[in-house]
């Protein structure tokens, strides 16, 4: 079982429809998938079509109520592929977490129960550099961070290498960096052909050949409750996002 965070502490970037679609890619070719809504806002769960009325243990009460993770699973469209949904309860775990026995932990060895179920586990992250991330960070083999082809597409990202760097040094020596992809790529925009070569430039092979496109199907999939492979096969988001999924499982040594 591998356990991969999809982080960056700026918003919006693209975080939640990565982590989505990068778990639906790997469902459909046959991985047994989970994903770990982490963020407040619950974006994830809300667009995977799951009714806030009908979660009855969610991302807050595994992490802070000892609830068992696995009866906080709940099935998504997509067959093998199951979410931990979030409900708004999470932002107070923030602050509960603080006074918990070894905090940084929690999710790690609330996710030891899924040992053996899953082949991956995506851990969708707040747009934040707190406990919850902190904990995402010592539960993961490796991060995914997105990054938007925009102006400051780079900010934010010097705070969270230093994090990663702090968590490797005092909790988990072998996270790594599993990619960059560049997000929202408009070809008509000169910027993003300038944000792309700067992170090449910057990153080297860290980042995915891969680039997601902005593309309107791919924001209106969230709306309808669908990953954008369902919602849309054939539109160049679903196929970048099957394109980027079989590059991180190539870097897995899957493929
Ligand atoms: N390639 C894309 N083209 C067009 N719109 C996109 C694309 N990727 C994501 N979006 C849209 O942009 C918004 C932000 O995307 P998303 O929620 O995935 O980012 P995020 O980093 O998870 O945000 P947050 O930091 O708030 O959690 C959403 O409305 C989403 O549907
Ligand atoms: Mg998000």
């Amino acid at each position: 079982m591998k356990i991969i965070s999809v982080t960056n502490r700026k918003g919006g970037v693209g975080k939640t429809t990565t982590a989505i679609n990068i778990a639906t890619a790997m469902a459909a070719i046959g991985k047994k998938v989970a994903l770990f809504d982490l963020d407040p806002q619950g974006n994830a769960t809300t667009s995977l079509g799951i009714n806030k009325k009908d979660i009855e243990y969610s991302s807050y009460d595994v992490l802070i109520n000892d609830a068992d993770i696995q009866s906080a699973l709940q099935k998504t469209l997509v067959p093998e592929f199951f979410i931990v949904p979030a409900t708004a309860d999470l932002a107070a775990a923030e602050i509960e977490l603080i006074n918990k026995e070894k905090r940084e932990w929690i999710l790690k060895n609330a996710l030891k129960n899924l040992e053996g179920k899953f082949d991956y586990i995506l851990i969708d992250c707040p747009p934040s550099l707190n406990l919850l991330t902190v904990n995402a960070l010592v539960a993961s083999d490796s991060v995914i961070v997105p990054l938007q082809c925009e102006f400051l597409a780079l900010e934010g990202l010097t705070d969270l290498i230093k994090n990663i760097e702090r968590v490797r040094k005092s909790f988990n020596q072998n996270l790594k960096i599993q990619g960059i992809v560049l997000t929202m790529f408009d070809r008509r925009n000169n910027l993003s052909f300038m944000v792309e070569n700067d992170v090449r430039a910057y990153f080297g092979d860290l980042v995915y050949q891969t680039v997601i496109p902005r593309s309107v199907r791919i924001s209106e999939a969230p709306s309808h409750g669908k990953p954008i492979m369902i919602y849309d096969f054939k539109s160049v988001g679903a196929q970048s996002y099957i394109s980027l999924a079989k590059e991180v499982l190539t870097r897995e040594g899957e493929i």
